[in-house]
């Protein structure tokens, strides 16, 4: 009964989000916590889904250590495939390290913890393909019967909390403190530097966070820190189990990186008028949804179930962007793109050039989703080369085709697009 609910809440959140037509094949669409039980799907298949999704990045898709966010980190990731490593540990070891992380078993904090993402089971189903992938077979694994099939509940934030973080925000003093500390966890203790990249330096899986202050708000930095799944179930971004002060420590020393080059609106002295100027949001929505008009953002963005799925889904974008990024996103696409929307650019061995989004792939193909929102599925073994490119599928030229009030009515649009919080306190906090 209570498994039902959190799926059903899932599917729920899936539908909201429109965030199902992102599941890529590789991860076959089950959100962490939703496992389906067919006895006759052997543990370490399960497992071998999960790896793919969360853990091939770092470990390599063969479990070498030699994922292509390895060449980041300070410290290696564990090579699994070697059966002298792995046969040395036992199955509850291997276990904890995935539930716990590095720090939690005294080990590099770059090994994140996946306990707060994973149900016991789902971790167990990790244990047993990392046997497999060691090839390992004189450890058999077995479910423990005991082992849990939820994901460990996570409180939702509420309107309460986010004023709690606000008021500290606003407060020079206990920001300031809790800004040592975030800086501290975020570099030095909960993986986030194995993921993420500062000035250069750190992982490349999520979102370079070196201008993070000028993109994201502080309380959105909160919100998806705390619980990144209840946003978007199938981020490969695992929950790390941040209490409270912590959530809002990272928060608030994310919201001073402002980055080492200018602000580009600072050199752009003229766009500074969309933003002091007033939108009207009634009259932007109704640029943003209508198909043969000047703007036709619904073609390739999906704001609350409708739109197209070529960008990135933007029903709650005022709440997790600045005006200042929302600004950006339109006039210069290129500024910043979101992850997994780079353009790629494919050129078979007949020569077709096919130029989009890179929306599945598997062993066997890829597809490939271009601006007018076509998908095109082509055979890997047709591929001449495929080249990932910093370049935006979004059209660059909205500053012209729209008057000055026009943008900023698209703005204030946006802006009006917020996240639904729990209207309460929790109760126990
Ligand atoms: C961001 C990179 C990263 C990701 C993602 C990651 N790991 Fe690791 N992992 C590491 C690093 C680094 C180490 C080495 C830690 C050390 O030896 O101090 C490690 C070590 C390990 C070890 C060996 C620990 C030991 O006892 O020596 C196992 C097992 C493991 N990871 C499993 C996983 C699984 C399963 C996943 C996915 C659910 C995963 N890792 C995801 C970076 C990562
Ligand atoms: C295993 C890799 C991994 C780790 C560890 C990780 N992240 Fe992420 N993060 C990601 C990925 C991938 C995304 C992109 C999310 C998406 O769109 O699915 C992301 C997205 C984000 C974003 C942007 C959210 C948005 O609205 O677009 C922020 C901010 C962020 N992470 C902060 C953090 C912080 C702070 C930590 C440490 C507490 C952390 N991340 C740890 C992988 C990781
Ligand atoms: C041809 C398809 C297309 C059209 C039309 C389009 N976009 Fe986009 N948009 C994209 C793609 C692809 C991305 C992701 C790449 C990037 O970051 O630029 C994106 C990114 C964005 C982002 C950043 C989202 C985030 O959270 O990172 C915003 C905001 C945005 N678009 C707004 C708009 C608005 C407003 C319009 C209409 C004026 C519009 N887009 C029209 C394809 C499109």
């Amino acid at each position: 009964m209570k498994n039902k609910l959190v799926k059903n809440s899932l599917f729920l959140l899936c539908i909201l989000l429109g965030v199902l037509n992102f599941a890529s094949s590789a991860f076959a669409g089950a959100p962490a916590g939703i496992e389906s039980e067919s006895g006759a799907t052997p543990l370490w298949k399960k497992g071998e889904v999960l790896y793919r999704h969360y853990c091939i990045h770092c470990h390599g898709k063969e479990g070498g250590g030699d994922g292509f966010n390895a060449e980041f980190l300070d410290k290696e990731p564990a090579e699994l495939s070697d059966i002298n490593f792995i046969r040395k540990k036992d199955n509850r070891q291997i276990f904890r390290v995935i539930k716990f992380g590095g720090v939690g078993v005294r080990k590099s904090h770059l090994m994140p913890v996946f306990g707060f993402t994973f149900s016991e089971r789902q971790i167990w189903s990790l244990v047993a393909y990392v046997r497999k992938l060691a090839g390992d077979d004189n450890n058999k694994v077995e479910l423990p019967p005991e082992a849990e099939e939820n994901r460990p509940t996570i409180e939702p934030v509420t309107t309460l909390d986010r004023d709690r973080i606000l008021e500290l925000y606003r407060d020079e003093k206990s920001r300031n403190a809790l800004i040592q500390l975030g800086e501290h966890l975020f570099f030095k203790k909960k993986s986030c530097f194995a993921c993420h990249s500062v000035d250069d330096e750190g992982g490349k899986v999520g979102p370079d966070l070196s201008r993070a202050g000028y993109l994201y708000n502080p309380e959105w930095l909160y919100i998806w820190v705390h619980d990144p799944q209840r946003v978007k179930p199938n981020t490969k971004m695992p929950n790390l189990g941040l209490n409270e002060k912590e959530a809002a420590a990272i928060a608030f020393f994310l919201s001073i990186l402002k980055g080492e080059s200018e602000d580009p609106l600072e050199e752009w002295e003229e766009l500074k008028i969309f933003l002091e100027g007033k939108g009207n949001a009634q009259n932007g929505e109704a640029l943003f949804f209508d198909a043969k008009g000047k703007a036709g953002c619904a073609k390739c963005h999906t704001v609350q179930g409708k739109g197209g799925g070529v960008g990135p889904n933007l029903s709650f974008v005022g709440s997790s962007r600045t005006p200042h990024f929302l600004l950006e996103s339109i006039i210069e696409p290129n500024s910043v793109i979101t992850v997994g929307f780079n353009s790629s650019v494919v050129v078979t061995k007949t020569g077709e050039v096919v130029k989009g989004i890179k929306k599945k792939e598997s062993d066997e193909f890829v597809e490939i989703v271009d601006g007018e929102g076509s998908a095109k599925k082509i055979d890997k073994k047709d591929i001449e080369k495929i080249e990932i490119e910093e370049d935006s599928l979004m059209p660059k030229d909205f500053k012209d085709r729209l008057s000055d009030q026009e943008i900023r009515d698209v703005l204030a649009f946006l802006e009006s697009l917020k996240i639904p919080l729990k209207e309460e306190s929790t109760a126990g906090k």
